[in-house]
């Protein structure tokens, strides 16, 4: 279909300049702290910066530790291996500290949250997710564990900004002797409630992980870090990210280790963005406003959350239709394909009518129960094995919650540098979709 030339979109002409699903928003310091580490020449994975934002981060995010790192995924692998190491000791340097054993993860989220899993030689085991708030449900986990008893590790994120339901699942994992990774990498500057407190996602877990990636509500172009309140934990991952460096003259090695730490350049840019972390979210939260104010009469909810309990940093908006608005729309393996109806619309439809106009949405990220590697992992709905669910003879059987919002969710263009005129043309787009 050509959307350009459709009636439907008659008189809507293309954005000069693409809308960005998220992309970097610089506000000038950032080149001040990259040119103070080149003109100091600390110009290495040692500096100033990195101290600066440790600080800042840690301070900000509520913990006493906080190490700087190359990635939001080095963070999770090295914190997914402490874990590992603390439950089952330490591995010997061709294994991993997971080796034989499963761990609960989170199902609908970026495959860098669970891949560390694997890393460390273990098996995921994938837990459905609810529909208040798109994170891992507490029923399925708790199901998760009368089926395997012995699992001591549960992975989670909080998707798009959004906090999960954390006081559950915490006393689910206390009442197991379970410890918790909290993938904060979407949600840095969000908040929870938990037990009539406020604190922030990067602080509910044993061990915790945020990203600085190019699309994060601040970024450093990459890098990420792992927070603590164990300065034992911090001192490891220092270790452990330096190529687990003994105290020697020479280069002596008790460890396998990993050139994961942060560069002095990197963190320049970050110490730039942090001053500007507030403002972001609360640019974050208008787009999500009008956008929940501009859809409202069409047949579709945004991503949800809970108001009593959490603030969202809003990082992406996104958009589920009512299942009754779907147009047919099915996806192959790398392709898709998609039909209009009137009155109805698709993930499809949607996001191509947008690209067509020039501004860039997402599918919801896709379950990883239905990605082909991680396909033969058990996962775990309410209703226990979520497995060989589309049986012939049991009429409806099949869909999990993820899989419905993976199948009926998108990721709407969500640049804080978007201005209300240009979101508004996006809104347009999206009723014209419906007609
Ligand atoms: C939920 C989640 N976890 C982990 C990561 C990985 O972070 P990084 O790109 O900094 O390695 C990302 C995004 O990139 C993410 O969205």
């Amino acid at each position: 279909m050509d959307f350009l030339t459709d009636n439907r979109f008659n008189g809507i002409s293309r954005f000069e300049k693409k809308l960005w699903l998220a992309s970097p928003t610089m506000h000038g310091d950032e080149q001040k702290w990259v040119d103070n580490a080149i003109q100091t020449n600390w110009v290495s994975t040692v500096g100033a910066n990195i101290d600066e934002v440790e600080k800042e981060i840690a301070a900000y995010v509520g913990v006493k530790y906080a190490v700087g790192l190359s990635a939001g995924t080095a963070a999770l692998h090295l914190a997914t291996k402490l874990a590992g190491e603390k439950l089952y000791g330490q591995a010997r340097p061709n294994a991993g500290t997971l080796a034989g054993r499963r761990v609960f993860c989170s199902d609908v989220t970026f495959d860098a949250s669970i891949n560390p899993v694997a890393y460390e030689d273990g098996e995921a085991v994938f837990i459905d997710t609810e529909y208040d708030t798109w994170n891992m449900d507490p029923i399925a986990l708790e199901k998760a564990f009368e089926i395997y008893p012995d699992v001591k590790l549960v992975v989670l994120a909080h998707l798009y900004g959004t906090p999960g339901k954390m006081e559950e699942i915490k006393r689910i994992c206390d009442a197991h002797g379970a410890l918790i990774v909290e993938d904060a990498a979407e949600s840095l500057g969000a908040k929870y409630k938990i037990n009539g407190q406020w604190v922030e996602t990067g602080s509910l877990g044993d061990y915790n992980c945020i990203s600085f990636n190019g699309n994060k509500i601040i970024t450093g172009s990459a890098g990420g870090m792992f927070l603590t309140d164990s300065l034992e934990d911090a001192n490891k991952v220092r270790k452990w990210s330096t190529q687990s460096r003994e105290a020697a003259p020479w280069y002596q090695h008790e460890e396998v280790g990993y050139n994961y730490r942060m560069s002095n350049i990197i963190a320049g840019v970050i110490r730039g963005q942090v001053p500007y972390l507030e403002e972001h979210i609360k640019q974050k939260k208008a787009i999500y406003e009008r956008y929940k104010e501009g859809l409202k009469d069409l047949p579709v909810q945004m991503n949800p959350f809970d108001a009593e309990k959490s603030e969202p940093n809003f990082w992406l908006s996104c958009m589920i239709i009512d299942k009754d608005a779907m147009a047919p729309h099915v996806r192959g393996e790398q392709d898709e394909l998609w039909q209009h109806e009137v009155g109805k619309s698709s993930p499809g439809e949607i996001l191509a009518a947008i690209a067509a106009f020039g501004a860039e949405g997402r599918p919801v990220w896709k379950p990883m129960h239905m990605q082909p590697i991680y396909r033969t992992h058990a996962f775990i709905t309410r209703e226990g094995n979520g497995r060989g669910k589309s049986n012939a003879y049991i009429a409806g059987s099949g869909v999990d919650v993820g899989a419905d919002i993976f199948r009926r969710g998108l990721c709407l263009p969500s640049d804080n540098k978007m201005t209300p005129e240009q979101q508004d043309i996006v809104i347009d787009i999206i009723h014209r979709c419906f007609n």
